[in-house]
């Protein structure tokens, strides 16, 4: 190499680095997102299955669609009031008498673009840089990357894997509240492990939040999607209509609607102008036609719903024998959500084994180091797809393993 090509190639070098400088530094802090890492790495190899992401391969049912193309056809395609359409928050009120038995007021609901929308919109409006949000970890990795964004600091807590099961240890998370804690952020059902809160450990915890007069802000995006009962314990059931509640949800997993980007929010009345105020720069409203579409799902979803549900149960089983016959993979039995989070007796490098699934079995799975500090080591299968994909990679996976 000549003396002027390295300098051209020092100055190359510096003009990137000032440029991006020229960003805001929390975007070279953001930790690194080994699931979207993997999703890039096995992206244009050919016959891969794909369990790596959070949905399953049934397409939105046609009576949504029609719902939301009929809205299209009729014009409405202008700007929406900011928290949503009255008759869908309207809507979701009546959604939660029925399936969850509470009687809210739809004041109280806030339409937004998404459940992931909903988080930062949330997480906007409630910290700044210097404060503290405690999580209950392993959780998905895109809402810490949410409340990185923010400048708040994170602090992990880490459920507990004990006789093959995840377990909260509430001293544990409650010795993790500092002065500088605004937010104790808690996902159940859980991505990835299925965890899901009992009533009594809601209760414990909501009952701490207000002594020390922090938020709650539950993700509740896998409510429904559970394998005994109607619907999970959530903190709406317990709380009253001023606690420092914020309780994010989506249309995305009970419904088939990842692409729709659809979700809400149940806050108090005081969260109402908050939040609209942030939406109102933020996103301004959610997209109007898709909200007819989002309207049907609730009113005429719980058929479709029970299907899905029914195949998962099912394959959730597949999933638990087989690797319980593999002998040397160790997983929770999950009952809620559609995960199967696992470890493998001695692979340890869970970035490594998930690129080893991708080259030698054509699956794609998720790294664990993808949420959270204390889950490296496993790896998440998505089984919400049809049976014969899930056997297909399985028999992949199995090829691997026992190899
Ligand atoms: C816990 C959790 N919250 C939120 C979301 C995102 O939902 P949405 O598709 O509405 O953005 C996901 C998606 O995987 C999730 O796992």
């Amino acid at each position: 190499m000549t003396e002027r090509h390295e300098e051209n190639l020092v100055s190359m070098d510096e003009d990137r680095r000032s440029k991006e400088r020229k960003f805001r530094p929390v975007l070279h802090a953001l930790t690194a997102n080994p699931g979207a890492e993997m999703v890039r790495y096995a992206r244009g190899k050919s016959d891969i299955i794909t369990l790596g992401q959070g949905e399953g391969d049934a397409p939105t049912p046609d009576f949504i669609c029609d719902a939301a193309a009929e809205a299209l056809k009729e014009g409405r395609t202008f700007y929406g009031p900011v928290l949503g359409l009255d008759e869908l928050r309207q809507k979701l009120s009546e959604y939660y008498a029925r399936i969850y038995d509470l009687d809210l007021p739809s004041s109280r609901f806030f339409v937004t673009p998404s459940g992931t929308t909903a988080m930062h919109l949330s997480l906007a409006a409630l910290v700044d840089k210097g404060d503290e949000v405690v999580a209950v970890t392993p959780i998905w990795k895109n809402l810490l990357g949410a409340v990185e964004l923010t400048q708040a600091s994170i602090n992990q807590v880490a459920l507990d894997y004990v006789d093959d099961q995840w377990q909260l240890d509430l001293d544990k998370l409650f010795a993790a509240v500092t002065e500088r804690t605004k937010v104790l952020l808690i996902v159940t059902p859980s991505n990835p492990t299925g965890w899901t809160a009992r009533a009594d450990e809601l209760q414990a915890i909501l009952d701490f939040a207000r002594k020390r007069g922090i938020w709650v802000l539950s993700d509740e995006v896998y409510g429904r999607i559970i394998y005994d009962g109607v619907r999970a314990p959530s903190f709406l059931d317990i709380a009253h209509e001023d606690d420092l509640l914020l309780v994010v949800n989506s249309f995305s997993k009970s419904w088939a609607m990842t692409g729709w980007r659809m979700g809400w929010i149940v806050g108090s009345r005081e969260a109402e102008d908050k939040i609209r105020d942030v939406a109102l720069y933020n996103n301004l409203c959610t997209p109007t036609f898709p909200q007819y579409g989002a309207m049907a799902a609730l009113e005429g979803g719980e058929e479709f719903l029970a299907h899905q549900l029914d195949l998962w149960r099912s394959n959730r089983d597949i999933v638990v024998e087989r690797f319980k016959a593999m002998g040397n993979v160790h997983m929770s039995y999950p009952a809620s959500t559609f995960y199967a989070f696992f470890k493998v007796d001695g692979e340890d490098d869970c970035i490594a084994f998930t690129k080893r699934l991708i080259d030698e079995a054509g699956v794609l799975l998720s790294p664990g180091s993808a949420f959270g500090r204390e889950a490296k080591g496993y790896i998440r299968l998505c089984f919400a797809v049809s049976e014969a994909r899930l056997v297909e990679a399985l028999d992949r996976i199995e090829a691997v393993i026992t190899s």
